[in-house]
């Protein structure tokens, strides 16, 4: 009876085991990573990821449900299987390094629906040693040309318990929230990059790449570590529209022993594809700049007309000269033309993108500026009113162009599902920053730039997804909170909020968060940091055009911290993460692209901490002076940020630094290579 029963649950155990056997599988090319795919009794698909043989991504669901035709999730044979790899080195224009490795395996899993429509989907998985992307491609065939996408049913089920960093998504305020630290089990809906931690300590974040003409995707939270896909909504029912053959963006898993791991990955980077723009380097190279913008933040100054008017002539050419003087090469300029009115974030329908206000002698300036070798950044705040931005766009480049304006800053401030856009039906409907209609207009935002050789760097964008390699000009973006928050009578970012962008939000791409307010000084709110952690912040959060965001007179009350950021470039050749762990701490070493010299940015959070950094990335054999400047003894950010000690001593390889970090602050150092 005993041997019955044994024999009966083998033979139990061996069906079920037989129905979710793997029908596909990849390793990445160093054994670290492998993806299974596999039918289930309902002919519906599901990948398993694991690592060094342990499962990370339990058995989650693949498919879609479309809004006029039968969900397209179960009852698929697997009628091909094809893998491939690829190792090969491409070099960047601009970012966090100039040469990246791009090696993996690619499985390619087609399916085809047992049932008589014969629907086709192809799921492709590249498999990295530090990551994962899938994506899913429609095949041209008869049953399915148009797909429109109720929802994706993408699943991503965490195996093992761990603590998330992460923002709700579906909120009024966009991507600008501060992260919340909590139990993987409380997230609720969330933006992507979402970043884990499990207890067993591997980190992984999820994001997704190349999002082009599709709509952004959020997560959430199904329980019991599950989560799927929930994509950006849309005004009209389908959140996605396309027409077969087209691909789906990349699902991606960035999945790392450390935190700095993650920040080291090029998993997004390599998904998208090579360049549209192969001569960008000849007229877009990172750069600094200053602008008129953290006085009108203050309410110093106003965008509107009026006596405190801030883009007027005498003051630009005032900040013109500053740039001039201090090595910056670029002057934004907010609030230039006609549309800025006392409610212009209502409605954003008087936005002139053409016509400056007459005190703004924008021919003029251009000709000063030019003069002095600085550029003009151009501002097309557009109050996410589209359907009176895009009538204008071409026209409004074409200005710029002609004047020499060779980066434009858009703005789109307006609540989630606030973008007002003119639909095929000839009438403004409503749509969110991240849906379809908005992935569609950036491109054709940059696409329009880039033929007139004009970087763009947008606000209230829709979310980075490393577009940046095909497109170079999209050269940085807000996306999360930046500095502004600390002018604001809003409560200002938290100490801790640097150090949880940087496994976040900054895994997804540059950002312009404009540091370096050496005042510490808000609308009547000190700013919860330290002098040293304001230049740290030039090294810690990458973008190629970096701020200095403080008003003229803040810097020329303190020239030796200044210093630094005159120093410091925004063009890299590499970058290194020292140290770091998610919302607490991190160090990163960048060197330079023009010079032999480095860069390291260390910030905390609330709490001081003392670091060992050995500085075996310099190159050995060199001497290097290193400028360093630290956080005074008795440096806090509860009102002693400027407490700052600047000093110089001769270093090399071989050398080992102590950073000393005070509470809510920072070090940043220039090691200048000698021989
Ligand atoms: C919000 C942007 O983030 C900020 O930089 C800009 O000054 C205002 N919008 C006005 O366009
Ligand atoms: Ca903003």
């Amino acid at each position: 009876m005993i041997r019955r029963l044994i024999v009966f649950i083998a033979a139990a155990l061996f069906a079920t085991a037989a129905a979710a056997a793997p029908e596909a599988r990849v390793t990445s090319p160093g054994n670290i990573l492998s993806v299974e795919v596999a039918l289930n009794g309902e002919g519906r698909p599901e990948y398993t990821v694991t690592r060094l043989g342990r499962v990370v991504i339990a058995p989650s669901r693949l498919g879609f449900l479309l809004t006029d035709a039968p969900k397209l999730e179960r009852n698929f044979a697997i009628t091909d299987v094809r893998t491939s790899s690829a190792d090969d080195t491409w070099e960047q224009p601009w970012g966090e390094r100039r040469f990246v490795r791009n090696h993996y395996n690619e499985l390619r899993v087609s399916f085809t629906e047992t049932s008589e429509l014969k629907r086709r989907l192809d799921v492709v998985f590249r498999v990295y040693d530090d990551g994962i992307g899938f994506r899913y491609e429609f095949p041209e065939q008869p049953n399915l040309t148009t797909v429109n996408i109720a929802e994706e049913v993408t699943e991503f089920a965490v195996a093992d318990p761990a603590t998330a960093w992460w923002i709700p998504a579906f909120q009024w305020n966009r991507e600008e929230y501060l992260y919340s630290r909590t139990p993987l089990a409380e997230v609720g809906v969330a933006q992507t990059p979402m970043t884990i931690r499990t207890e067993a300590g591997l980190h992984i974040s999820f994001h997704e790449a190349a999002l082009v003409d599709y709509s952004g995707m959020n997560l959430q939270n199904e329980g019991h570590g599950r989560f799927r896909a929930v994509l950006t909504p849309s005004s009209d029912g389908a959140k996605v529209r396309r027409m077969a053959p087209f691909n789906t963006p990349w699902r991606t898993m960035q999945i790392a022993d450390s935190a700095g791991g993650l920040v080291m990955n090029n998993l997004i980077l390599n998904l998208n594809e090579p360049s549209r723009l192969p001569d960008v380097r000849s007229w877009f190279k990172p750069f600094k700049y200053v602008g008129i913008w953290w006085a009108m933040h203050l309410d110093k100054e106003t965008w509107g007309p009026g006596p405190r008017h801030g883009a007027n002539t005498a003051n630009v050419k005032r900040y013109i000269d500053f740039a001039a003087a201090n090595g910056f090469r670029g002057v934004l300029v907010e609030g230039w033309n006609e549309g800025w009115t006392d409610t212009w974030f209502a409605s954003g329908k008087d936005f002139n993108f053409t016509r400056p206000y007459p005190d703004f002698d924008i021919e003029e300036l251009a000709r000063y500026a030019k003069a002095k070798g600085v550029h003009l950044i151009g501002h097309h705040e557009t109050a996410g009113n589209i359907a009176n931005y895009e009538p204008q766009l071409e026209a409004a480049l074409d200005l710029y162009q002609r004047l020499g304006i060779d980066a434009v800053k858009t703005g789109y401030v307006a609540d989630m599902g606030g973008i007002q856009a003119r639909g095929p039906d000839g009438k403004i409907h409503f749509e969110w920053h991240e849906g379809q209609v908005m992935a569609r207009h950036h491109l054709k935002v940059v696409m329009e730039a880039a033929k007139r050789h004009i970087g763009v760097n947008a606000h209230e964008p829709i979310k980075d997804t490393g577009l940046r390699r095909t497109w170079p000009n999209w050269v940085s973006r807000e996306g999360a909170r930046g500095m502004e928050y600390n002018a604001w009578g809003a409560p200002p970012n938290p100490p801790e909020h640097e150090a949880n962008l940087v496994f976040t939000r900054m895994l997804a791409g540059p950002m312009d968060f404009t540091p370096g307010v050496l005042s510490l000084e808000g609308k009547g709110q000190p700013i919860l940091s330290t002098q040293a952690k304001q230049l740290a912040l030039y090294v810690v959060l990458y973008s190629p055009i970096a701020m200095a965001a403080d008003l003229i007179e803040n810097y020329q009350a303190n020239p030796r911290p200044f210093q630094f950021i005159k120093d410091v470039p925004a063009d890299w050749s590499e970058s290194l993460v020292l140290n770091g762990e998610v919302g607490d701490f991190v160090t990163i070493a960048r060197k330079d692209r023009n010079s032999e010299n480095w860069y390291l940015g260390s910030v905390t959070d609330e709490n001081g901490r003392t670091l060992t950094v050995p500085l075996s990335f310099l190159t050995p054999g060199k001497k290097y002076r290193a400028q360093i400047y630290a956080d005074g003894p008795t440096a806090d950010y509860r009102g002693h940020g400027k407490d700052i000690v600047i000093e110089e001593r001769p270093v090399t390889s071989a050398d080992t630094l102590t950073l000393r970090l005070a509470p809510g602050g920072g070090q940043a150092i220039r090691f200048v290579a000698g021989k």
